[in-house]
Formats: structure tokens, C-alpha cells, sequence
């Protein structure tokens, strides 16, 4: 087993990618603490893990909110004695095009997405710091690479790849390593607004990616497994982009330049 005696903690762990990690952990002989602000579901995943007889436990978390974060820390510590693999994985997706959004929501957005990922890794960091060891992953996006729309969450998400990169630099020395995945479109309930309005929409986005397909949660969870491991013991300050290749190039303008006869 891949990450057995370690604990982790995920956040956002109650719906899609990150119940998918937390499961996915549980298998690999993780103890995970299943954070997230939506007790019930995230009592659900913590079932689902015992259910399939590995070990969890929940710990109700805003991650915006400093003493939720302390308390989710404390959880873990108190259950398991250590803290070996943190994932920021917790998001919204609020708001479109930058005349369209609210400060609120700009603000909002930055909130959940960014401020999270220092909030959770500067209370978790001492302790691993203290261990000499530790992996934290954190859900980044392909929206923080390039322009594809939701200004203020890629903005955001943009600024969680960048403290990557940061924070492997400052612990690298210390044993830590801190990595992102940035993933293409997954199908998951973060996509339900825009289903409403077209339920055809992850068909036709499908069709934008090399691989023809949108993303399924364990997609992610299997990088963020690999990351989490030992296996990855020199990858630190990246970010592994799992987009089914929809960054790798642009299809469409090969064809119309003509520089390609396929
Ligand atoms: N689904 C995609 O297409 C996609 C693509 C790229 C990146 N991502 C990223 O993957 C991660 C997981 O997204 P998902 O698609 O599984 O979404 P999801 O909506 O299915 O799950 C998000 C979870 O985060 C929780 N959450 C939201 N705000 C929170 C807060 N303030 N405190 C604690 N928990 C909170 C929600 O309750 C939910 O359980 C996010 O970081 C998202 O930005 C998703």
C-alpha cells in the first residue's frame, strides 16, 4: 500500500475530486480526516471509506475560517498523531467575466480558492516542519494556466499555482514538498449550474479535448496519490497538469493554418 501508516487531510473531501482523493487514500492504507463544511456528505465519505474498511474521520471545516483550519489540524493530530500529507482541495466557481463580477464575489472567490491554501499550509506546516517531512498537494486548474473563462477563479487559482512554487522553495530544506495538479474539465457537482442551463455542456466541451473526454474524479485522486507518495520524493514545485490535453495545443488553428493534413 502505497501511503499506509500516513495521515491526510483533504478539504472539500464531502463532494467529486476530493471524496474521490479521500477514498482513494483510505485504499492506499491512509488515515484521512475528511474536511469540509458540508457535514452531511462529508459524513458520507467518512461511511463510504469505513465501509470499505479503511479509516476516517470528519471534521467539519470552512476553510476560509482560521479556527475551523486550527480545529480540522487538531483533528488529525489528536486521532493520528501526525500529519503527513495535506490536500487543499476545497473550491467554488463563482462569476464570469470581469464587468459581470460583484467585488463580493471577486472577493469571495479569492476567499475560497486562494486564501484557503495559505490558510490550511500555514497551520499545517509547523507540523511538518517538526516531523522533517510532509507533502501537501494542492487542486489547482487549468483555468489557472491559460484564459478560459471564470476571471476572479482563475485569477485565484492562478495565485495557488504561484504559493506552490513558494512554499516548495521555503521547505524544500525541511523535507516538505508542495506540489499543485491542475486538471481539465471533470465532471463533477461544481459543474451543476451550468448543466442546468445546458445539460449538454460537458458533451460539447468533450469534444475540445484530444482525448475526447472529460475528466472522472479518480482521474485526479491517481495523480494526487502519486504526489502524496513516496514515489514522488523528488517532484516538488510543479504543477502536473491532467487536462486529457486540452493545453497541449490548439487543434482548431493547426487545422485552419493548414500546417497539419489530418
Ligand atoms: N470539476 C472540474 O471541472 C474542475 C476542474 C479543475 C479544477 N477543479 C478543482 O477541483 C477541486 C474540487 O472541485 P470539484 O469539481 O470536486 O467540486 P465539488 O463542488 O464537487 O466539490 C467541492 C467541495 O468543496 C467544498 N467546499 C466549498 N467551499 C468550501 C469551504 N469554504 N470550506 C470547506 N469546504 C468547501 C464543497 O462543500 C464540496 O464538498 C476544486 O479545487 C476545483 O477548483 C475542478
Amino acid at each position: 500500500m502505497r501511503l499506509s501508516e500516513k495521515a491526510a487531510i483533504v478539504t472539500g473531501a464531502a463532494s467529486g475530486i476530493g471524496r474521490a482523493i479521500a477514498l482513494r487514500f483510505a485504499r492506499e492504507g491512509a488515515c484521512v480526516v475528511v474536511a469540509d463544511r458540508n457535514d452531511t456528505r462529508g459524513a458520507d465519505t467518512v461511511l463510504a471509506i469505513r465501509n470499505a474498511g479503511g479509516k476516517a474521520l470528519y471534521a467539519h471545516a470552512d476553510v476560509t475560517n482560521e479556527n475551523d483550519v486550527a480545529a480540522m489540524t487538531r483533528v488529525c493530530l489528536d486521532a493520528y498523531g501526525r500529519i503527513d500529507v495535506l490536500v487543499n482541495n476545497a473550491a467554488i466557481c463563482e462569476g464570469s467575466d470581469v464587468l459581470d463580477i460583484e467585488p463580493s464575489v471577486w472577493d469571495l472567490n479569492v476567499q475560497v480558492v486562494l486564501k484557503s491554501v495559505y490558510l490550511c499550509s500555514r497551520t499545517v506546516l509547523p507540523i511538518m516542519v517538526g516531523q522533517k517531512s510532509g507533502s501537501i498537494v494542492n487542486i489547482a486548474s487549468v483555468n489557472g494556466l491559460t484564459a478560459l473563462g471564470n476571471a476572479a477563479y482563475s485569477a485565484a487559482k492562478a495565485g495557488v499555482i504561484n504559493l506552490t512554487q513558494n512554499m516548495a522553495c521555503a521547505y524544500g530544506p525541511d523535507g516538505i514538498r508542495v506540489n499543485a495538479i491542475a486538471p481539465g474539465t471533470v465532471a463533477t457537482e461544481i459543474w451543476e449550474p451550468r448543466l442546468r442551463e445546458n445539460p449538454r455542456v460537458l458533451d460539447r466541451i468533450a469534444e475540445w479535448y484530444p482525448l475526447k473526454r472529460v475528466g472522472k474524479p479518480d482521474d485526479i485522486a491517481n495523480a494526487a496519490l502519486f504526489l502524496a507518495s513516496d514515489e514522488a520524493s523528488f517532484a516538488t514545485g510543479a504543477t502536473f497538469v491532467i487536462d486529457g490535453g486540452l493545453t497541449a495545443g490548439m487543434r482548431k488553428w493547426v487545422e485552419d493554418a493548414g500546417a497539419d493534413e489530418r
